[in-house]
């Protein structure tokens, strides 16, 4: 049967999707979903509130018609791109995403390898489940680790200084999380951090043996970048609960300028959506910011990623990079915010429907699929180099926003 959605791509509905037989991310999604008990799917999958934010994220690169310039001899199509001082083999990078072991048990390593593998620089989140220098020693590839800043500064300076060490090339500090969204769907499902089977999770876990089994025998879930300052609960919370009670809720802008002078080079501020604050990024010392709302997270109702380049572009001129994240489930989303204005983009949920799908080589395959439809998209745009897309390639027709 075929089937057609709006902002869905056509696909012929198979009723057990296999990797090999995946073309685009929505199929890794939908075997994603085939893969993971409830909770964890909907944890990944899920959004704040009534996820407007969560839709219209995807949605409103459906405003954004792309403008080819004609018989521009494309037979050499460069993807590379300068970031963060180094160069990228093309302009997509791996936002930091925590707690990937609840995905797959090869977890952040089978995230790190195949960004290394597809030239790309891979961004490890505070609360992941593998140790930052552990990372570190997988690949000699770009990396950035994302910084919560907790109750407990201590941790803060700790992990500039192993960061340091490790050789991490750049430092993000996520400025969108002062409290936890209100993730509905994780309160249905009962998801809780270490996962437990109870009675409400238990049935998704008994029809998803393989993942419950691997669960069972690799079941390390620890936060292991923060565990040894963070005294261990004796019974599983909810996410939430974790973040609200021990996220600092008083940073500032001058929080943000302490960091980024104990870090130096390569200071990235995540979760920044007005031209006001792209200001105050790049005066607190930012090199980059990465436009985000969390994927649609935490406050639902705030603007999609994509409608935030153009007015702060044109606020801060070249003096920071503009990396853009939020609902880029294609090529052509990367091409539109380059167009608008992007340096480069970033992808959360794109490459863990593929991790849940097939462990490393599942990643792999969703780093080929983007990579090949802008490969593809440069040529039908006309646009043989990253920096030859420009405004002229883009038309902004908003049509009214959907509830
Ligand atoms: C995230 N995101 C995130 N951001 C961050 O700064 N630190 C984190 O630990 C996490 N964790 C996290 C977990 C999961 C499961 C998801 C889906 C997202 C947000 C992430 O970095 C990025 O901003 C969004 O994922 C981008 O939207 P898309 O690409 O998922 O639509």
């Amino acid at each position: 049967m075929f089937m057609l959605h709006r902002s869905q791509p056509a696909r012929c509905h198979v009723t057990t999707m296999k990797l090999d037989n995946c073309i685009n991310i929505d199929d890794l999604r939908t075997l994603a979903r085939q893969r993971l008990p409830a909770p964890m799917f909907h944890y990944l999958d899920g959004g704040a509130d009534d996820e407007w934010t969560l839709r219209r994220n995807s949605d409103a690169f459906d405003d954004y018609q792309l403008l080819p310039s004609q018989l521009s001899d494309i037979s050499n199509i460069d993807l590379g791109t300068p970031l963060l001082g180094t160069r990228l083999g093309w302009p997509v990078l791996l936002a930091p995403t925590g707690m990937s072991r609840l995905f797959h048990e090869d977890a952040e390593y089978a995230v790190v390898r195949a960004a290394a593998k597809f030239d790309t620089l891979y961004s490890l989140s505070t609360v992941a489940t593998a140790r930052l220098e552990d990372i570190a020693r997988e690949t000699p590839g770009p990396k950035m680790f994302q910084v919560y800043i907790f109750k407990d500064r201590g941790l803060t300076t700790e992990f500039v200084e192993r960061c340091k060490a490790a050789g991490y090339g750049a430092m993000c500090l996520t400025v969108d999380t002062p409290m936890a969204g209100n993730r509905e769907r994780d309160k249905r499902t009962g998801m809780i951090m270490p996962p437990r089977f109870t009675l409400r999770s238990g049935i998704s876990f008994m029809t998803h043996p393989r993942w419950s089994l691997k669960a069972l025998l690799h079941g390390d879930f620890e936060l292991k970048n923060v565990a040894h300052r963070v005294p261990a609960s004796n019974t599983p919370m909810f996410l939430f609960d974790f973040i609200n009670g021990q996220f600092d809720r008083s940073l500032t802008w001058k929080d943000a300028e302490w960091l980024a002078g104990l870090w130096g080079a390569g200071f990235v501020i995540k979760g920044v959506q007005s031209a006001g604050d792209a200001q105050r990024a790049l005066d607190a010392g930012a090199a980059a910011i990465m436009i985000s709302n969390h994927g649609g997270r935490q406050l639902d109702g705030a603007p999609a990623p994509v409608d935030c380049i153009a007015p702060i572009r044109d606020r801060v001129g070249d003096r920071l990079q503009l990396i853009v994240d939020g609902g880029i489930r294609r090529g052509t989303h990367v091409l539109k915010a380059l167009a608008m204005g992007a340096d480069a983009c970033s992808i959360g949920r794109a490459y863990l429907y593929g991790l849940a799908a097939g462990g490393q080589p599942g990643v792999e395959k969703a780093l080929s699929i983007l990579r090949d439809e802008i490969h593809l998209g440069m040529a039908l745009l006309g646009t043989p180099t990253i920096d030859g897309i420009t405004r002229d390639h883009v038309i902004h027709r908003p049509r009214p926003a959907s509830r």
